[in-house]
């Protein structure tokens, strides 16, 4: 969580960072500053509320010079407010921190600091690194000494970038949490947290290890590792260009990674899973980890696997360590961002016994790619919108290309070509129904969504796409569970979303469908089966699709519903109430 950004060159610094901090605000949102330094002093502007609501009120581009740092913040210690925000200073104002990721170890720390004299003015965990920092010098050590000693006594999991008057520098520290350098013109260096946010400026990143501190100058960085000697790291440069992480004429990200699917799509269906094969034939026991949206597309896959003879059990990322046997031999990490926290946490337990790690997801670079012994890339472009859609489609692909190539399944192959064009067809076709549906339902409070078999993880993600930007109650169960107690929730006009393809399955949801019917709830099926989709008066009749790609095809109406019912409510899709994009805390 936290995006953090900085700059030195010779820019308007402030002008880069506000920028940079416009396309890192998925990450946190409730504040947001910045520190530059203009040759004589380090001059910070913060404030708690949305980055543009700042700059309208304090206005960041009247900071000037060339070298700072900007921070947007998803609180974890303290309370979203001005004196919470980044970047937090010493008591000399010389040392400006901005910071992602918690100093597990920060109240030993302030205890010491505060004996010695230092005056602290937040709440927060990380304004002890600038303590750290100006008492290192105070005790005669360089700028750079007094950083990598401070950086070598926090515990806990950080992205820093710490600026300091007078230096011409900015120093960098990464343990468990991403941070990336980006080269810019001659003259000119960048660091931020995510690649999008500097697209604008470059495509070449040098990639930080686990445990390095670094120092960015304008003739280029300088890197130290782990053990404190100087190191070279993987450079990278990235195909993404700005215009995919632009709005691109949207009013938000959301709708138009939802409606940029059948192009997205289209690249990954074509990815290459040759790499992963060899290690999966090969294993006796195979896992998959993830979380929220990522684990649904796991869930497809474990049942995927488990028709193919070859069971994959698949764990919640922060659920692992409670339930591996230990006995896995490969584990299969699905992430979009690749810098999940608890998702990471499970790999480097399965790791550490022995496992090897094949990992899905959408970010070149990111940790979990730079950890698996093999990665898989969804190939779907930058996910700015706060929740997940197109990447959850992109793992659906990819998941279902890995299946159907590893079970040689030639039909399956030739199905997952028709995805972009039917899928294409879908989002154009039902668009209006759909925008209709959230109209009529805007007034209700609870939503139930019910499925079976391979479509029970879609409509757990049908419910989550909805809570999570409406704020409404959504739930999902398989058709079967409802008798089993949720069905006495069900009364007069609650609306109830069944996925009922024609198929094996679809006797018993009728049944189910039934049920709630008979309850009075106000039933939309999903269905190409016309006398199915008559069971619901809003219903939608959907085109006949292969079974086990049903998921893939279902989300995509109700990924819109979820949006327009929150555009209608007026609330903001990209951006909701107490989450960020890349969950960097366990
Ligand atoms: C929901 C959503 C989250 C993420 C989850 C995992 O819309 O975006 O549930 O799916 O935080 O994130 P990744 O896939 O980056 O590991």
């Amino acid at each position: 969580m936290c995006g953090i950004i900085g700059y030195i060159g010779p820019k308007k610094a402030s002008q880069v960072i506000l920028s940079g901090l416009q396309k890192v605000e998925y990450r946190g949102y409730d504040s947001a500053g910045m520190a530059v330094f203009d040759g004589s002093k380090v001059s910070v502007i913060k404030d708690a509320g949305k980055l543009g609501a700042i700059h309208a009120k304090h206005d960041f581009l009247k900071l000037e010079g060339g070298i700072g740092l900007g921070h947007t913040r998803w609180a974890t210690h303290g309370l979203p407010c001005e004196r919470n925000a980044h970047p937090h200073a010493d008591c000399s104002g010389k040392v400006a921190v901005v910071h992602n990721g918690i100093i597990e170890n920060h109240r030993a720390l302030k205890e010491e600091m505060v004996k010695k004299g230092h005056h602290f003015s937040s709440d927060t965990d990380t304004e002890i690194v600038a303590h750290l920092v100006e008492q290192g010098m105070n005790d005669g050590r360089s700028a750079e000494a007094a950083v990598r000693a401070a950086v070598a006594r926090l515990d806990g999991a950080y992205a820093l970038g710490i600026l300091i008057a007078g230096t011409n520098a900015l120093y960098l520290a990464r343990r468990h949490a991403p941070l990336i350098i980006g080269q810019g013109k001659a003259g000119e260096m960048f660091f931020s947290s995510d690649i999008p946010a500097l697209l604008e400026y470059t495509r070449d990143f040098i990639l930080l290890n686990e445990g390095d501190v670094a120092r960015i100058d304008p003739r280029g960085a300088i890197v130290w590792g782990a053990d404190g000697h100087e190191a070279k790291r993987e450079t990278l440069h990235v195909d993404w260009t700005p215009q995919m992480a632009a709005k691109g004429g949207y009013e938000h990200f959301m709708l138009k990674e939802i409606l940029e699917q059948p192009a997205a799509l289209s690249s990954a269906v074509s990815a290459d899973v040759s790499a992963a094969l060899p290690i999966l034939r090969a294993s006796k026991q195979l896992a998959l980890v993830a979380c929220g949206t990522s684990y649904y597309a796991g869930l497809v896959f474990q049942y995927l696997m488990h028709r193919q003879g070859k069971p994959c059990a698949a764990y919640i990322g922060s659920e692992y360590s409670s339930w591996t046997t230990g006995q896995e031999d490969v584990l299969i990490a699905v992430s979009q961002s690749g810098e999940t926290a608890d998702t990471l946490g499970a790999v480097r337990l399965a790791k550490e016994k022995g496992a090897k790690i094949i990992a899905i997801t959408n970010v070149v670079g990111s940790t979990l790619s730079r950890e698996a012994d093999v990665t898989l890339f969804i190939g779907v472009g930058p996910e700015v919108g706060v929740v997940a859609t197109k990447s959850f489609t992109g793992q659906l692909c990819v998941l279902c290309k890995l299946a159907y190539t590893l079970g040689a399944n030639k039909q399956g192959l030739a199905d997952l070509k028709q995805i972009p064009s039917l899928s294409a067809k879908i989002l154009e076709g039902k668009h209006a129904d759909i925008q209709k549906l959230a109209k009529a339902f805007i007034k209700r409070r609870d939503f139930f969504f019910i499925a079976r078999g391979i479509n029970y993880p879609c409509a757990l993600e049908a419910a989550l796409k909805l809570k999570e930007i409406t704020y409404l109650h959504a739930e999902a169960y398989p058709g079967g569970e409802l008798k089993h107690g949720p069905l006495s929730m069900l009364e007069k006009g609650v609306p109830v979303i069944a996925l009922a393809p024609a198929g094996p399955l679809a006797p018993k949801m009728e049944s189910n469908i039934k049920e709630c019917k008979a309850r009075e709830a106000e039933l939309v099926v999903l269905s190409d089966d016309e006398a199915m989709r008559a069971e619901g008066a809003r219903s939608l009749l959907m085109p006949t699709v292969p079974p086990e790609l049903v998921p893939l095809y279902y989300i995509l109406p109700l990924q819109l519903l979820a949006y327009h019912m929150t555009v209608l409510a007026d609330k903001d899709p990209d951006q909701p109430r107490n989450l960020a994009k890349s969950v960097t805390v366990e």
